[in-house]
């Protein structure tokens, strides 16, 4: 079975169990002010858990394209990838666990066809303190699922990771953890989450590629358990049960609805079914292989971490790229340029000549654009860009190796040494890194992060490895921003014409950022003007109204879209005014503004204004060519 083929058999799977099937959003999310990447399904979905109905009903599956940063230093190993599909499919406030563990076992067992006997699950083991009950109830589900297929199946309180190192299986198959193993929100466990923040136990399914256990390392703790890090577990699935709230005063409520988030890693469960646990030898990168050892001068057998390196990042590149990220030395762009950096230097070290990396994005591009069409459409676009980046890189490749020999005679690398080196030969962090790990030299890590959190404003890469999430919270105040968000894309149009589009937004509680194409600077009387309709439209009370209805229809409506975005065929939007419009009679085409748009939003714009607040620009500047950018508040 191909990793296409397994996903559309996924995707099928829940298609004959009520659910619509979904397209995944682009890589670079939406009205988001805290992660760069889209980094697991549900990001994307965060307001459906919340309560707002989903335009496709209350059963959905997808494909989500994923990219996770902070892996990127993990690849080289035979499962980590920077870019992932992550398999989904989504309850809102529809079945529950009894529905859930049931479907994924049969579809892992019937459809993947994985033997059960090397299945092993987690569940969690509750929390008095939070008053979060032990998850006796998909335990229970478990038991009944492994015994139908004649698997005993014991249960075992391991509790901390720790305490699983000291203890092992003990002939266990269901085991209990606590919530930094079996909780899950966009934050992480109940005491990181931030207030309105949602969240709620999960139930992990693991692959046992090693049933007699001589894989396992001491170095990882005296005995294994599912989640021990030696390799012979690998986790391939995840449900989450998604119905609690973070309070205010720390304490959980239950949600208006009782959610399922399940996510599964569609290459991880390709490679149980293959049984040897490499991704990198499934068929979705074998033809990589090819080329690579085609161009160069080694095996993947010989240089086995060298190959890895370049498929994931190459890969990572060629998705990025196709959702419109140029490299670049900040943000979004800076993990493009770190990323098609790197897979220069090991290129190299493969002995491939320049030029290999566009050869092996023509290659992904091959394997998945009947999925990703978007892939196909920006081919010339993604070949550029990576050939203009290995260009580039190697014209100071030469020169930086040279400084790099200096600095290195001089004793341990600096921060400030990293510093000179990113900022004057385009060595990215990990090049660097992984040079002075090779030369046995001490390097300050630590100091050369600070220095580029100082320099070049990077910390948002950081907060992302913190907090991997979508709105960055739902107070009222990031609420009334993205409100302001709408109305001020609409005056912006209103003042500079209608070519104005949104191309990038950011939204925290302490401002807003829009960036929007437009050629030139703007006046400070179009400023002036711009502010003015925002004040306006606060002032004039509207209503602001939410709307499923046709792709299609809302089209015709002229509802503003992000670029490069796919959307199901029903959608969700937000209507700012007309005066008169209510529930059921939103009276869309006499609206001021109208967005594609997920929420959440103030259910008036004189929510905006409590207080006086006043709208007003703070910044506006150029970001790219035909690009501008405003920084705005409420004050
Ligand atoms: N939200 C969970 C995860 O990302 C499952 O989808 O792992």
């Amino acid at each position: 079975m191909t990793v296409n083929e397994l996903r559309s058999k996924y995707l099928e799977f829940f298609r004959q169990r009520g659910h619509r099937v979904i397209p995944s959003v682009s890589l670079v999310p939406e009205n988001d002010p805290t992660t760069l990447f889209v980094s697991s399904g549900m990001q994307p979905l965060l307001p459906y858990f919340l309560g707002i109905p989903h335009p496709m009903g209350s059963r959905v599956t997808n494909s989500q394209k994923s990219l996770r940063t902070q892996d990127i230093e993990e690849v080289g190993d035979n499962r980590h990838t920077t870019f992932f599909e992550m398999l989904g499919n989504w309850s809102f406030g529809d079945y529950f666990k009894a529905e859930q563990l049931p479907w994924f076992f049969e579809f892992l067992t019937d459809v993947v066809g994985l033997d059960p006997a090397r299945l092993y699950v987690t569940t969690f083991i509750g929390d008095e303190s939070l008053g979060i009950p032990r998850d006796t109830g998909s335990a229970e589900i478990w038991k009944k699922l492994f015994s139908s297929k004649g698997v005993e199946a014991k249960d075992v309180a391991l509790g901390s990771e720790e305490n699983g190192g000291t203890k092992g299986m003990q002939g266990g198959r269901i085991f209990y953890y606590d919530a930094k193993k079996n909780w899950w929100s966009r934050a992480g466990a109940p005491s990181l989450m931030p207030a309105g923040e949602p969240g709620g136990p999960d139930s992990e399914v693991f692959y046992d590629f090693d049933p007699t256990g001589v894989m396992h390392d001491v170095k990882f703790g005296k005995e294994c358990h599912p989640n021990c890090d030696c390799g012979r577990f690998m986790e391939i699935g995840n449900s989450v049960f998604m119905e609690y709230i973070k309070k205010e005063d720390g304490s959980f409520e239950p949600l208006p609805n009782k959610n399922v988030d399940f996510g599964g890693g569609l290459e991880r469960i390709a490679a149980a079914r293959e049984g040897g646990g490499d991704v990198f030898l499934l068929d979705a990168f074998t033809p990589l292989i090819s080329v690579l050892e085609k161009a160069g001068t080694k095996k993947y057998k010989e240089a086995t971490k060298s190959f890895r390196v370049v498929l994931d990042h190459i890969r990572a590149a060629t998705f990025m790229l196709g959702d419109g990220v140029t490299p670049s030395n900040t943000e979004r762009g800076y993990i493009a340029r770190r990323l098609i950096r790197r897979a220069v230097r090991h290129v190299d070290v493969l002995g491939a000549p320049q030029g290999t990396l566009a050869l092996l994005a023509t290659a992904v591009i091959e394997y998945f654009k009947e999925h990703y069409p978007e892939l196909k459409s920006a081919e010339t676009i993604i070949q550029e860009n990576i050939n203009i980046e290995e260009d580039k890189f190697r014209k100071t490749l030469t020169q930086g190796m040279r400084e790099f020999e200096k600095l290195s005679k001089e004793g341990p690398l600096r921060g400030e040494d990293a510093f000179t080196l990113f900022t004057t030969f385009g060595f990215p962090f990990e090049v660097t890194e992984e040079l002075a790990k090779e030369r046995g030299l001490a390097f300050d890590s630590a100091g050369f992060k600070q220095k580029m959190e100082e320099h070049q404003k990077l910390s948002r890469a950081g907060a992302a490895q913190k907090f991997a999430g979508g709105l960055a919270d739902h107070s009222e105040q990031t609420v009334r921003y993205h409100t302001t968000h709408h109305i001020l894309l609409k005056a912006l149009q209103v003042v500079l014409g209608p070519e104005v589009h949104q191309r990038g937004s950011n939204i925290t509680s302490e401002r807003l950022r829009i960036d929007f194409s437009y050629p030139t600077k703007m006046t400070p009387e179009q400023k002036a003007e711009v502010e003015k309709i925002v004040n306006e439209k606060i002032a004039e009370k509207l209503p602001v109204m939410r709307t499923v209805m046709p792709k299609g229809e809302a089209e015709k409506f002229g509802a503003e879209h992000e670029f490069g975005v796919k959307y199901p065929e029903m959608v969700s939007v937000y209507s700012v005014g007309p005066k008169g419009a209510v529930e059921g009679n939103p009276q869309i085409e006499s609206a001021f503004s109208i967005e594609f748009c997920g929420g959440p939003h103030v259910n008036n714009t004189q929510e905006i204004g409590d207080n006086g607040r006043i709208f007003k620009i703070q910044k506006e500047e150029a970001v790219a060519s035909g690009v501008r950018r405003i920084k705005a508040v409420l004050v």
